[in-house]
C-alpha cells in the first residue's frame, strides 16, 4: 500500500489531498501541517528552508514515506533541491501554474494570485520568463487570503468583502481571463472568489491541484513500496491545540492524529 505524505504549513494542503485521493483513493495518505510555524508567506527563504528540512527529516524518521507532496507554493519555490538531494523518496512541488495559464489564455492577461513571498520568488519570474514571456503577467500577494481560507475550514465567519479588497487589482485589470491559484489554501474559497469575479467578466480560476494529482499517479508505476499491510491514513501536526472541532471534522478520512515534536 502506498503511503503519500501530503505537506503544507495549514489547511492548503487538503485542496491537494482532494484532488490525489479521488485518483488514488486505496494509497495511505499522512497528513501534515506544520500549523506551528504557519504562516510560511511571510518568512525569510532560509528560515523557511531550515524549517521545512526539520519538519521533513521528522516525517520521514516517523514515517517513511514512498512519496512527499510539498502542497505549499511557498515551500515548493524555494526548497525542492535542498529535499531531493537529502532524500531518496519521490518529492512532488506544487509551484504557480503559469505554464497551462498561458497556453489557456486568450487574452494573453493573467492575473497571478499568491502568497507575498511567492510572488517575490526568483523561481517565479524563471516560470514567466520560460512559458509566459507573452502575456502581461498582474501579480497579486495576500497573506489575508491565505488567513480567510484558515478561518473558514475552522468554522469562523469570513468576510467576503476582504476577500473582495484583497483581489481588487485583479478586478480593476481589463481583459484578465485567467487567475492563477498560486497558494494551495486559495482553491479553498474557490466559491466566494468565483461568485465576486464572475458578477461582471467570465474569469477562469487555474490552480495546480489536477496536475498533481496526474504527477503522482504517474510516479506510482515507479515506487515499490515497503508498506505492505493496510494502515490508517494519519493526520499529523506540529501544533495541536489550535484545532478546532469544525476542522477536525473535515479530516473525517483519518483514523487518528498525533503531533510531531519539534525542539
Ligand atoms: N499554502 C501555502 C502556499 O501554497 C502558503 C500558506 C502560508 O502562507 O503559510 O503557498
Amino acid at each position: 500500500m502506498t503511503r503519500i505524505a501530503i505537506f503544507d504549513s495549514g489547511v492548503g494542503g487538503l485542496s491537494i489531498y482532494t484532488e490525489i485521493k479521488q485518483k488514488l483513493p486505496e494509497s495511505q495518505y499522512i497528513f501534515v501541517s506544520d500549523n506551528e510555524a504557519f504562516p510560511y508567506g511571510t518568512k525569510d527563504e532560509n528560515e523557511l528552508k531550515h524549517r521545512v528540512l526539520e519538519v521533513v527529516e521528522r516525517i520521514n524518521a516517523q514515517f517513511a514515506p514512498d512519496l512527499l507532496v510539498i502542497a505549499c507554493n511557498t515551500a515548493s519555490t524555494v526548497v525542492l533541491p535542498l529535499l531531493r538531494d537529502k532524500f531518496a523518496f519521490h518529492i512532488v512541488g506544487v509551484v504557480p501554474a503559469i505554464k497551462p495559464a498561458a497556453r489557456l489564455t486568450k487574452s494573453n492577461i493573467i492575473g497571478l494570485l499568491a502568497t507575498p513571498a511567492t510572488i517575490n520568488r526568483e523561481y517565479t519570474d524563471q516560470l514567466i520568463n520560460d512559458f509566459a514571456t507573452e502575456c502581461d503577467v498582474i501579480k497579486v500577494g495576500s497573506s489575508r487570503l491565505v488567513q480567510i481560507a484558515e478561518d473558514k475550514l475552522h468554522g469562523r465567519n469570513i468576510d467576503e468583502q476582504q476577500i473582495k479588497t484583497e483581489i481588487q487589482p485583479l478586478i480593476d485589470t481589463e481583459n484578465i481571463d485567467i487567475i492563477v491559484l498560486a497558494c494551495t489554501h486559495f482553491p479553498l474559497l474557490n466559491n466566494e472568489i468565483n461568485k465576486i469575479i464572475n458578477v461582471e467578466s467570465d474569469v477562469c480560476l487555474l490552480d495546480s491541484g489536477k496536475g498533481i494529482a496526474n504527477r503522482v499517479v504517474h510516479l506510482m508505476t515507479e515506487i515499490e513500496t515497503k508498506n505492505n499491510s493496510p494502515e490508517p491514513s494519519v493526520a499529523v501536526f506540529t501544533e495541536l491545540t489550535s484545532l478546532s472541532s469544525e476542522f477536525k471534522a473535515q479530516l473525517h478520512d483519518f483514523s487518528f492524529a498525533k503531533t510531531i515534536l519539534l525542539n
